[in-house]
Protein backbone atom coordinates (compact mmCIF):
# COMPACT_ATOMS: atom_id res chain seq x y z
CA UNK A 1 0.00 0.00 0.00
CA UNK A 2 3.27 2.64 -0.52
CA UNK A 3 2.15 5.57 -2.16
CA UNK A 4 1.93 5.05 -5.46
CA UNK A 5 3.24 2.03 -5.42
CA UNK A 6 1.41 -0.08 -8.60
CA UNK A 7 1.49 -3.97 -9.02
CA UNK A 8 -0.29 -3.59 -12.45
CA UNK A 9 -2.58 -6.50 -11.84
CA UNK A 10 -6.04 -4.70 -12.85
CA UNK A 11 -9.67 -6.62 -12.61
CA UNK A 12 -12.44 -4.28 -14.19
CA UNK A 13 -15.93 -5.54 -13.07
CA UNK A 14 -17.38 -2.25 -14.72
CA UNK A 15 -16.07 -3.12 -18.47
CA UNK A 16 -17.77 -7.34 -17.56
CA UNK A 17 -20.95 -6.06 -17.89
CA UNK A 18 -22.64 -5.44 -21.45
CA UNK A 19 -22.85 -1.63 -22.74
CA UNK A 20 -26.24 0.06 -22.20
CA UNK A 21 -27.99 0.08 -25.41
CA UNK A 22 -29.48 3.85 -26.12
CA UNK A 23 -31.91 5.15 -23.87
CA UNK A 24 -34.92 7.62 -23.82
CA UNK A 25 -33.75 9.78 -20.37
CA UNK A 26 -36.75 11.92 -19.19
CA UNK A 27 -35.22 14.56 -16.57
CA UNK A 28 -38.53 15.55 -14.47
CA UNK A 29 -37.13 18.94 -13.15
CA UNK A 30 -35.35 20.01 -16.48
CA UNK A 31 -34.94 23.85 -15.45
CA UNK A 32 -33.87 23.11 -11.91
CA UNK A 33 -30.31 23.28 -10.02
CA UNK A 34 -30.09 19.51 -10.40
CA UNK A 35 -30.55 19.37 -13.66
CA UNK A 36 -27.89 22.13 -14.24
CA UNK A 37 -25.31 20.81 -11.92
CA UNK A 38 -25.40 17.53 -11.75
CA UNK A 39 -27.69 15.82 -14.09
CA UNK A 40 -26.45 17.32 -17.28
CA UNK A 41 -22.87 17.56 -16.99
CA UNK A 42 -22.87 13.78 -15.67
CA UNK A 43 -24.75 12.93 -19.12
CA UNK A 44 -22.03 14.98 -21.10
CA UNK A 45 -19.21 13.16 -19.23
CA UNK A 46 -20.87 9.80 -20.25
CA UNK A 47 -21.86 10.33 -23.71
CA UNK A 48 -17.82 12.14 -23.98
CA UNK A 49 -16.12 8.99 -22.25
CA UNK A 50 -18.05 6.40 -24.42
CA UNK A 51 -20.51 5.23 -21.43
CA UNK A 52 -23.91 6.91 -22.65
CA UNK A 53 -25.06 5.40 -26.16
CA UNK A 54 -24.84 7.58 -28.79
CA UNK A 55 -28.08 7.02 -29.99
CA UNK A 56 -29.64 7.92 -26.27
CA UNK A 57 -32.25 11.41 -26.33
CA UNK A 58 -32.45 13.31 -23.72
CA UNK A 59 -35.82 14.99 -22.69
CA UNK A 60 -36.13 17.77 -20.33
CA UNK A 61 -39.06 18.56 -19.14
CA UNK A 62 -40.09 22.00 -17.28
CA UNK A 63 -43.26 23.96 -16.13
CA UNK A 64 -42.06 27.03 -18.14
CA UNK A 65 -42.33 27.91 -21.96
CA UNK A 66 -38.42 28.01 -23.32
CA UNK A 67 -36.78 28.67 -26.29
CA UNK A 68 -35.15 25.47 -27.28
CA UNK A 69 -31.96 27.05 -27.97
CA UNK A 70 -31.64 29.03 -25.33
CA UNK A 71 -32.50 26.77 -22.90
CA UNK A 72 -29.78 24.01 -24.23
CA UNK A 73 -26.79 27.57 -24.41
CA UNK A 74 -27.82 27.25 -20.58
CA UNK A 75 -27.11 23.56 -20.21
CA UNK A 76 -23.80 24.54 -22.20
CA UNK A 77 -22.80 27.35 -19.80
CA UNK A 78 -24.04 24.72 -16.68
CA UNK A 79 -21.84 21.75 -17.85
CA UNK A 80 -19.14 24.26 -18.53
CA UNK A 81 -18.86 25.24 -14.97
CA UNK A 82 -19.83 22.54 -13.50
CA UNK A 83 -18.55 19.68 -15.49
CA UNK A 84 -15.13 18.07 -13.87
CA UNK A 85 -13.05 18.00 -17.31
CA UNK A 86 -14.71 20.82 -18.48
CA UNK A 87 -15.97 21.58 -21.69
CA UNK A 88 -15.07 20.42 -24.64
CA UNK A 89 -16.89 21.64 -27.87
CA UNK A 90 -17.46 19.05 -29.87
CA UNK A 91 -18.45 16.53 -27.48
CA UNK A 92 -21.06 19.20 -26.29
CA UNK A 93 -22.37 19.56 -29.80
CA UNK A 94 -23.03 15.75 -29.45
CA UNK A 95 -24.69 15.95 -26.38
CA UNK A 96 -27.20 18.88 -27.37
CA UNK A 97 -28.08 17.47 -30.50
CA UNK A 98 -29.74 15.10 -28.66
CA UNK A 99 -31.50 17.62 -25.78
CA UNK A 100 -35.12 18.38 -26.33
CA UNK A 101 -36.95 20.89 -23.90
CA UNK A 102 -40.71 19.99 -22.99
CA UNK A 103 -43.16 22.60 -21.94
CA UNK A 104 -45.63 20.31 -19.46
CA UNK A 105 -47.21 20.21 -16.08
CA UNK A 106 -46.57 17.76 -14.09
CA UNK A 107 -50.14 17.82 -12.57
CA UNK A 108 -51.75 16.98 -15.93
CA UNK A 109 -52.08 14.27 -18.13
CA UNK A 110 -51.00 15.79 -21.66
CA UNK A 111 -47.38 15.74 -20.31
CA UNK A 112 -47.41 12.07 -19.88
CA UNK A 113 -49.14 11.46 -22.54
CA UNK A 114 -47.13 13.36 -25.18
CA UNK A 115 -44.43 11.22 -23.32
CA UNK A 116 -45.77 8.04 -24.03
CA UNK A 117 -46.19 9.16 -27.98
CA UNK A 118 -42.95 10.58 -28.49
CA UNK A 119 -41.21 6.92 -26.87
CA UNK A 120 -43.50 5.20 -29.55
CA UNK A 121 -42.82 7.20 -32.13
CA UNK A 122 -40.58 5.80 -35.57
CA UNK A 123 -36.89 6.51 -34.31
CA UNK A 124 -37.26 6.92 -30.87
CA UNK A 125 -35.21 4.69 -28.29
CA UNK A 126 -37.58 2.43 -26.87
CA UNK A 127 -35.93 1.85 -23.70
CA UNK A 128 -36.82 4.73 -20.96
CA UNK A 129 -35.02 5.92 -17.76
CA UNK A 130 -37.15 8.73 -15.73
CA UNK A 131 -35.72 10.80 -13.63
CA UNK A 132 -38.09 12.51 -11.20
CA UNK A 133 -35.21 15.62 -10.02
CA UNK A 134 -38.55 17.75 -8.81
CA UNK A 135 -39.61 18.31 -5.22
CA UNK A 136 -40.90 15.39 -3.32
CA UNK A 137 -44.37 16.39 -3.12
CA UNK A 138 -43.89 15.71 -7.20
CA UNK A 139 -42.61 12.20 -6.86
CA UNK A 140 -46.02 10.08 -5.99
CA UNK A 141 -48.13 12.32 -8.79
CA UNK A 142 -45.16 12.37 -11.80
CA UNK A 143 -45.22 8.09 -11.00
CA UNK A 144 -48.89 8.01 -11.24
CA UNK A 145 -48.78 10.27 -14.47
CA UNK A 146 -46.41 7.54 -15.84
CA UNK A 147 -48.20 4.88 -14.83
CA UNK A 148 -51.55 6.43 -16.28
CA UNK A 149 -50.25 6.85 -19.67
CA UNK A 150 -48.78 3.11 -19.55
CA UNK A 151 -45.09 4.13 -18.90
CA UNK A 152 -45.19 2.60 -15.58
CA UNK A 153 -44.40 -1.12 -14.88
CA UNK A 154 -46.14 -2.41 -11.91
CA UNK A 155 -47.21 -5.94 -12.26
CA UNK A 156 -44.94 -6.64 -15.06
CA UNK A 157 -42.99 -10.13 -14.83
CA UNK A 158 -39.41 -9.72 -14.12
CA UNK A 159 -38.59 -12.13 -17.24
CA UNK A 160 -40.44 -9.97 -19.23
CA UNK A 161 -38.76 -8.88 -22.50
CA UNK A 162 -40.62 -5.75 -23.29
CA UNK A 163 -38.86 -2.50 -23.64
CA UNK A 164 -37.79 -1.05 -20.01
CA UNK A 165 -39.07 1.51 -18.26
CA UNK A 166 -37.02 3.09 -14.74
CA UNK A 167 -37.49 5.30 -12.36
CA UNK A 168 -34.90 7.58 -10.29
CA UNK A 169 -36.17 9.22 -7.26
CA UNK A 170 -33.79 12.23 -5.61
CA UNK A 171 -33.58 12.53 -1.95
CA UNK A 172 -35.51 13.61 0.56
CA UNK A 173 -37.40 10.61 0.10
CA UNK A 174 -39.99 10.96 3.00
CA UNK A 175 -39.75 12.61 6.09
CA UNK A 176 -40.19 10.21 8.43
CA UNK A 177 -40.82 6.29 8.42
CA UNK A 178 -44.68 6.40 7.71
CA UNK A 179 -44.50 9.14 4.90
CA UNK A 180 -41.37 6.72 3.32
CA UNK A 181 -43.32 3.84 3.23
CA UNK A 182 -46.42 6.04 2.22
CA UNK A 183 -44.90 6.71 -0.66
CA UNK A 184 -43.12 3.74 -1.13
CA UNK A 185 -46.51 1.91 -1.64
CA UNK A 186 -47.24 4.90 -3.77
CA UNK A 187 -44.68 4.02 -6.46
CA UNK A 188 -44.87 0.48 -6.01
CA UNK A 189 -47.98 1.19 -7.19
CA UNK A 190 -47.01 2.23 -10.76
CA UNK A 191 -43.43 0.94 -10.85
CA UNK A 192 -41.66 -2.46 -10.01
CA UNK A 193 -39.63 -2.39 -7.05
CA UNK A 194 -36.69 -3.53 -9.49
CA UNK A 195 -37.23 -0.12 -11.34
CA UNK A 196 -37.21 2.17 -8.74
CA UNK A 197 -33.81 3.73 -8.28
CA UNK A 198 -33.74 6.04 -5.11
CA UNK A 199 -30.77 8.29 -4.73
CA UNK A 200 -28.04 8.54 -2.38
CA UNK A 201 -25.56 10.61 -4.30
CA UNK A 202 -22.88 9.37 -1.12
CA UNK A 203 -23.00 5.84 -2.71
CA UNK A 204 -21.92 6.63 -6.10
CA UNK A 205 -18.80 8.62 -4.40
CA UNK A 206 -15.83 6.30 -5.46
CA UNK A 207 -14.13 6.72 -2.12
CA UNK A 208 -17.43 5.10 -0.67
CA UNK A 209 -17.55 2.41 -3.04
CA UNK A 210 -14.09 1.79 -1.94
CA UNK A 211 -14.87 0.79 1.07
CA UNK A 212 -16.30 -2.68 -0.21
CA UNK A 213 -13.72 -3.15 -2.17
CA UNK A 214 -10.97 -2.45 0.68
CA UNK A 215 -12.70 -4.84 3.10
CA UNK A 216 -13.81 -7.24 0.55
CA UNK A 217 -10.72 -7.29 -2.04
CA UNK A 218 -7.82 -7.61 1.22
CA UNK A 219 -7.17 -9.52 3.58
CA UNK A 220 -5.57 -7.88 5.93
CA UNK A 221 -8.20 -5.70 6.93
CA UNK A 222 -11.34 -8.43 7.46
CA UNK A 223 -10.14 -9.65 10.52
CA UNK A 224 -9.24 -7.73 12.28
CA UNK A 225 -12.88 -5.66 11.55
CA UNK A 226 -14.59 -6.58 14.77
CA UNK A 227 -15.13 -6.05 18.20
CA UNK A 228 -11.99 -8.30 19.33
CA UNK A 229 -9.79 -5.04 17.49
CA UNK A 230 -12.02 -2.62 16.61
CA UNK A 231 -12.40 -0.04 19.89
CA UNK A 232 -14.34 2.65 17.95
CA UNK A 233 -15.55 3.78 14.63
CA UNK A 234 -15.95 7.66 13.97
CA UNK A 235 -17.97 8.89 11.03
CA UNK A 236 -18.01 12.31 9.85
CA UNK A 237 -19.50 14.18 7.10
CA UNK A 238 -18.63 18.22 8.08
CA UNK A 239 -19.58 21.19 6.16
CA UNK A 240 -17.98 24.52 5.91
CA UNK A 241 -20.76 26.24 4.53
CA UNK A 242 -24.06 27.33 5.93
CA UNK A 243 -27.57 26.24 4.43
CA UNK A 244 -27.58 28.75 2.12
CA UNK A 245 -30.44 30.09 0.02
CA UNK A 246 -32.05 26.64 1.32
CA UNK A 247 -33.88 27.53 4.31
CA UNK A 248 -37.26 27.30 3.35
CA UNK A 249 -36.54 23.27 3.09
CA UNK A 250 -33.77 23.02 5.59
CA UNK A 251 -35.66 24.53 8.60
CA UNK A 252 -38.20 21.71 7.85
CA UNK A 253 -35.96 19.15 8.16
CA UNK A 254 -32.46 19.20 10.22
CA UNK A 255 -29.00 17.60 10.44
CA UNK A 256 -30.78 14.17 11.00
CA UNK A 257 -33.05 14.28 8.28
CA UNK A 258 -31.45 15.67 5.81
CA UNK A 259 -27.69 13.64 6.30
CA UNK A 260 -28.11 11.54 9.05
CA UNK A 261 -31.19 8.99 7.83
CA UNK A 262 -29.40 8.82 4.33
CA UNK A 263 -25.50 9.12 3.86
CA UNK A 264 -24.33 8.78 7.11
CA UNK A 265 -26.65 5.58 7.56
CA UNK A 266 -25.23 4.59 4.16
CA UNK A 267 -21.77 5.03 5.05
CA UNK A 268 -22.39 3.18 8.73
CA UNK A 269 -23.91 0.29 6.94
CA UNK A 270 -20.93 -0.51 4.19
CA UNK A 271 -18.28 0.07 7.17
CA UNK A 272 -20.39 -2.27 9.40
CA UNK A 273 -22.35 -5.06 7.23
CA UNK A 274 -20.83 -9.01 6.44
CA UNK A 275 -19.57 -9.90 3.26
CA UNK A 276 -22.59 -10.11 0.91
CA UNK A 277 -22.74 -13.83 -0.74
CA UNK A 278 -22.42 -11.77 -4.05
CA UNK A 279 -21.99 -9.17 -5.34
CA UNK A 280 -25.59 -8.58 -6.68
CA UNK A 281 -27.88 -5.76 -6.00
CA UNK A 282 -30.25 -7.54 -3.30
CA UNK A 283 -26.92 -9.67 -1.84
CA UNK A 284 -25.14 -5.85 -0.73
CA UNK A 285 -28.68 -4.53 0.52
CA UNK A 286 -29.77 -7.54 2.34
CA UNK A 287 -26.70 -7.20 4.43
CA UNK A 288 -26.99 -3.57 4.88
CA UNK A 289 -30.42 -3.87 6.13
CA UNK A 290 -29.11 -6.13 8.15
CA UNK A 291 -26.92 -3.72 10.24
CA UNK A 292 -29.72 -1.38 10.97
CA UNK A 293 -32.09 -3.86 12.51
CA UNK A 294 -28.91 -4.75 14.25
CA UNK A 295 -29.55 -1.25 15.99
CA UNK A 296 -30.68 -1.73 19.15
CA UNK A 297 -34.27 0.80 19.85
CA UNK A 298 -32.98 3.25 22.38
CA UNK A 299 -35.64 4.61 24.49
CA UNK A 300 -36.43 8.40 24.38
CA UNK A 301 -34.13 8.78 27.66
CA UNK A 302 -30.89 6.74 26.36
CA UNK A 303 -30.98 8.58 22.76
CA UNK A 304 -30.44 11.99 24.65
CA UNK A 305 -27.62 10.67 26.88
CA UNK A 306 -26.49 9.49 23.43
CA UNK A 307 -26.97 12.40 20.87
CA UNK A 308 -26.09 16.20 20.52
CA UNK A 309 -27.97 18.49 18.49
CA UNK A 310 -26.65 21.67 17.36
CA UNK A 311 -27.43 25.05 15.85
CA UNK A 312 -25.10 27.28 14.43
CA UNK A 313 -25.33 31.04 15.61
CA UNK A 314 -23.19 34.38 14.22
CA UNK A 315 -19.49 33.49 13.73
CA UNK A 316 -16.60 34.09 11.73
CA UNK A 317 -14.47 32.29 8.65
CA UNK A 318 -10.91 31.36 8.75
CA UNK A 319 -10.41 35.19 7.69
CA UNK A 320 -11.95 37.10 10.28
CA UNK A 321 -15.19 37.25 7.84
CA UNK A 322 -18.75 37.62 9.69
CA UNK A 323 -20.46 35.29 9.15
CA UNK A 324 -24.37 34.67 9.87
CA UNK A 325 -26.05 32.73 12.51
CA UNK A 326 -28.81 30.18 10.97
CA UNK A 327 -31.65 32.35 12.81
CA UNK A 328 -30.61 34.66 10.56
CA UNK A 329 -30.56 33.08 7.50
CA UNK A 330 -33.16 33.61 4.54
CA UNK A 331 -36.57 31.65 5.17
CA UNK A 332 -35.45 30.34 8.75
CA UNK A 333 -38.29 30.78 11.43
CA UNK A 334 -37.00 33.34 13.99
CA UNK A 335 -36.72 31.44 16.89
CA UNK A 336 -36.68 27.74 14.93
CA UNK A 337 -34.66 24.97 17.25
CA UNK A 338 -34.04 22.98 13.91
CA UNK A 339 -30.62 21.34 14.50
CA UNK A 340 -27.82 22.55 12.01
CA UNK A 341 -25.23 19.65 13.65
CA UNK A 342 -26.33 16.00 14.44
CA UNK A 343 -24.21 13.61 16.82
CA UNK A 344 -25.37 10.30 17.67
CA UNK A 345 -23.40 7.16 19.57
CA UNK A 346 -24.78 3.98 18.15
CA UNK A 347 -24.17 0.49 18.62
CA UNK A 348 -24.62 -2.25 16.04
CA UNK A 349 -25.75 -5.12 18.11
CA UNK A 350 -24.65 -8.47 16.21
CA UNK A 351 -21.73 -11.07 16.63
CA UNK A 352 -19.11 -8.60 14.76
CA UNK A 353 -19.56 -5.24 16.59
CA UNK A 354 -21.40 -6.00 19.51
CA UNK A 355 -20.55 -3.24 22.19
CA UNK A 356 -18.00 -0.83 19.74
CA UNK A 357 -19.51 2.40 19.89
CA UNK A 358 -20.14 3.90 16.47
CA UNK A 359 -20.10 7.96 16.61
CA UNK A 360 -21.79 9.39 13.07
CA UNK A 361 -21.67 13.19 13.37
CA UNK A 362 -22.68 15.67 10.58
CA UNK A 363 -23.47 19.44 11.04
CA UNK A 364 -23.15 22.75 8.82
CA UNK A 365 -20.91 26.05 9.31
CA UNK A 366 -18.20 24.44 10.59
CA UNK A 367 -13.81 25.12 10.77
CA UNK A 368 -14.22 22.53 7.80
CA UNK A 369 -15.35 20.61 4.62
CA UNK A 370 -14.45 16.73 5.42
CA UNK A 371 -16.02 13.59 4.99
CA UNK A 372 -14.20 10.79 6.37
CA UNK A 373 -14.86 7.22 8.38
CA UNK A 374 -12.01 6.33 11.21
CA UNK A 375 -11.75 2.51 12.22
CA UNK A 376 -9.82 2.97 15.08
CA UNK A 377 -8.38 -0.12 16.52
CA UNK A 378 -7.47 -1.15 19.99
CA UNK A 379 -4.77 -0.01 21.65
CA UNK A 380 -1.55 -2.18 22.42
CA UNK A 381 -0.76 -2.69 26.20
CA UNK A 382 1.20 0.30 27.82
CA UNK A 383 3.42 -2.41 29.36
CA UNK A 384 6.75 -1.60 27.15
CA UNK A 385 6.23 1.45 25.53
CA UNK A 386 4.27 4.85 26.21
CA UNK A 387 2.75 8.04 23.93
CA UNK A 388 5.10 10.98 23.64
CA UNK A 389 3.54 12.65 26.30
CA UNK A 390 4.09 9.51 28.74
CA UNK A 391 0.20 8.91 28.04
CA UNK A 392 -1.12 5.93 26.15
CA UNK A 393 -0.09 4.66 22.90
CA UNK A 394 -2.47 6.03 20.45
CA UNK A 395 -4.48 3.82 18.54
CA UNK A 396 -3.89 2.24 15.08
CA UNK A 397 -6.37 3.98 12.88
CA UNK A 398 -7.78 3.20 9.19
CA UNK A 399 -9.05 6.67 8.06
CA UNK A 400 -11.04 6.51 5.10
CA UNK A 401 -11.25 9.91 3.68
CA UNK A 402 -14.34 10.66 1.38
CA UNK A 403 -13.36 14.60 0.76
CA UNK A 404 -11.79 16.21 0.16
CA UNK A 405 -8.33 14.88 -0.57
CA UNK A 406 -9.64 11.13 -1.31
CA UNK A 407 -7.62 8.19 -0.22
CA UNK A 408 -6.73 6.38 2.59
CA UNK A 409 -4.38 6.22 5.70
CA UNK A 410 -3.01 3.74 7.96
CA UNK A 411 -1.66 5.06 11.44
CA UNK A 412 0.96 3.62 13.41
CA UNK A 413 2.92 3.91 16.18
CA UNK A 414 6.80 4.27 15.37
CA UNK A 415 10.07 5.14 16.62
CA UNK A 416 11.52 8.98 16.50
CA UNK A 417 14.32 8.86 15.19
CA UNK A 418 17.03 9.06 17.72
CA UNK A 419 15.31 8.69 20.25
CA UNK A 420 13.70 6.26 22.84
CA UNK A 421 10.33 7.48 21.64
CA UNK A 422 7.23 7.01 20.26
CA UNK A 423 5.22 8.55 17.88
CA UNK A 424 2.14 8.34 15.21
CA UNK A 425 3.09 7.65 11.74
CA UNK A 426 1.00 7.32 8.72
CA UNK A 427 0.87 5.15 5.30
CA UNK A 428 -1.01 6.85 3.04
CA UNK A 429 -2.63 5.97 -0.20
CA UNK A 430 -4.28 8.95 -2.33
CA UNK A 431 -6.34 8.57 -5.30
CA UNK A 432 -5.79 12.21 -6.82
CA UNK A 433 -2.19 10.86 -7.22
CA UNK A 434 -3.94 7.57 -9.25
CA UNK A 435 -6.44 10.26 -11.33
CA UNK A 436 -6.35 13.50 -12.51
CA UNK A 437 -10.14 14.05 -12.01
CA UNK A 438 -12.89 11.53 -10.58
CA UNK A 439 -15.86 10.37 -12.01
CA UNK A 440 -18.75 12.95 -10.37
CA UNK A 441 -21.00 10.33 -8.40
CA UNK A 442 -24.21 11.39 -10.51
CA UNK A 443 -22.08 9.78 -13.65
CA UNK A 444 -21.84 6.48 -11.68
CA UNK A 445 -25.08 6.19 -10.86
CA UNK A 446 -26.65 7.39 -13.98
CA UNK A 447 -24.68 4.82 -15.93
CA UNK A 448 -26.03 2.27 -13.31
CA UNK A 449 -29.47 3.03 -13.64
CA UNK A 450 -28.92 2.62 -17.36
CA UNK A 451 -27.10 -0.48 -17.13
CA UNK A 452 -30.53 -2.02 -14.62
CA UNK A 453 -27.61 -1.75 -11.68
CA UNK A 454 -29.35 -0.95 -8.31
CA UNK A 455 -26.59 -1.88 -5.99
CA UNK A 456 -25.82 1.30 -5.25
CA UNK A 457 -29.54 2.92 -4.94
CA UNK A 458 -31.37 2.40 -2.03
CA UNK A 459 -34.22 -0.66 -1.04
CA UNK A 460 -37.57 0.38 0.12
CA UNK A 461 -36.23 -1.50 3.59
CA UNK A 462 -33.61 0.20 3.74
CA UNK A 463 -34.94 3.23 3.53
CA UNK A 464 -37.93 2.59 6.26
CA UNK A 465 -35.46 1.43 8.15
CA UNK A 466 -33.09 4.13 8.48
CA UNK A 467 -36.34 6.36 9.05
CA UNK A 468 -36.75 4.55 11.65
CA UNK A 469 -33.81 5.24 13.33
CA UNK A 470 -34.02 9.21 12.62
CA UNK A 471 -37.93 9.16 13.93
CA UNK A 472 -36.50 7.86 17.37
CA UNK A 473 -34.15 10.34 17.59
CA UNK A 474 -36.59 13.34 16.26
CA UNK A 475 -39.19 11.80 19.20
CA UNK A 476 -36.55 12.01 22.07
CA UNK A 477 -35.25 15.31 20.86
CA UNK A 478 -39.39 17.00 20.71
CA UNK A 479 -40.16 15.87 23.86
CA UNK A 480 -40.41 19.17 26.10
CA UNK A 481 -37.92 17.67 28.38
CA UNK A 482 -35.18 17.81 25.37
CA UNK A 483 -32.69 20.90 25.67
CA UNK A 484 -32.38 23.16 22.93
CA UNK A 485 -30.49 22.63 20.03
CA UNK A 486 -26.00 23.64 21.96
CA UNK A 487 -25.26 26.84 20.16
CA UNK A 488 -21.93 26.60 17.98
CA UNK A 489 -20.27 29.92 16.27
CA UNK A 490 -20.22 29.40 12.41
CA UNK A 491 -16.98 28.75 11.35
CA UNK A 492 -15.87 26.86 14.54
CA UNK A 493 -14.86 23.07 15.27
CA UNK A 494 -17.55 20.66 15.54
CA UNK A 495 -19.03 20.69 19.25
CA UNK A 496 -18.12 17.70 21.32
CA UNK A 497 -19.85 14.24 20.31
CA UNK A 498 -21.66 12.51 23.16
C1 LIG B 1 -27.24 16.72 0.30
C2 LIG B 1 -27.77 17.55 1.43
O1 LIG B 1 -27.91 15.49 0.24
O2 LIG B 1 -25.85 16.49 0.50
C3 LIG B 1 -27.01 18.85 1.57
O3 LIG B 1 -29.15 17.83 1.22
C4 LIG B 1 -25.53 18.59 1.66
O4 LIG B 1 -27.45 19.59 2.70
C5 LIG B 1 -25.06 17.68 0.54
O5 LIG B 1 -24.84 19.82 1.60
C6 LIG B 1 -23.62 17.24 0.73
O6 LIG B 1 -23.17 16.54 -0.39
P1 LIG B 1 -21.62 16.56 -0.79
O7 LIG B 1 -21.53 15.63 -1.96
O8 LIG B 1 -21.30 17.98 -1.13
O9 LIG B 1 -20.87 16.09 0.42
Amino acid sequence: MREGMDTGLRCDLDSERPAPGPAMIVVFGGTGDLARRKIVPALYNLLREGRLHPDSRILCAGRRALDPREYREGLREAAARFSRTGLDPAAWDRLAARIEYREGDLDSPALYDSLARTLSSPGSPADALFYLAVSPEQFGPAARGLARAGLGTAGRHPDDTAPYRRLIVEKPFGRDRASARALNLELQDCFAERDIFRIDHYLGKETVQNLLYLRFANSVFEPLWNRRYVERVEIDVLEEEGIGTRGGYYDGAGAARDMLQNHLVQLLCLTAMEPPAGLDPESIRDEKVKVLKSIPAYSPEELRRRSLRGQYGAGSDAAGRPLRGYREEDRVRPGSRTETFAALRLEVDNWRFAGVPFVLRTGKALDRRVSEIRVLFRRPPGTLFQGSCGDRLGPNGLILRIQPDEGLWLTFNAKVPGRAAVESGALRFSYREKADSLPEAYERLLADALAGDSTLFIRSDETEAAWSLVDRLEEAWADPAAAPPVLYPAGSPPPAAP
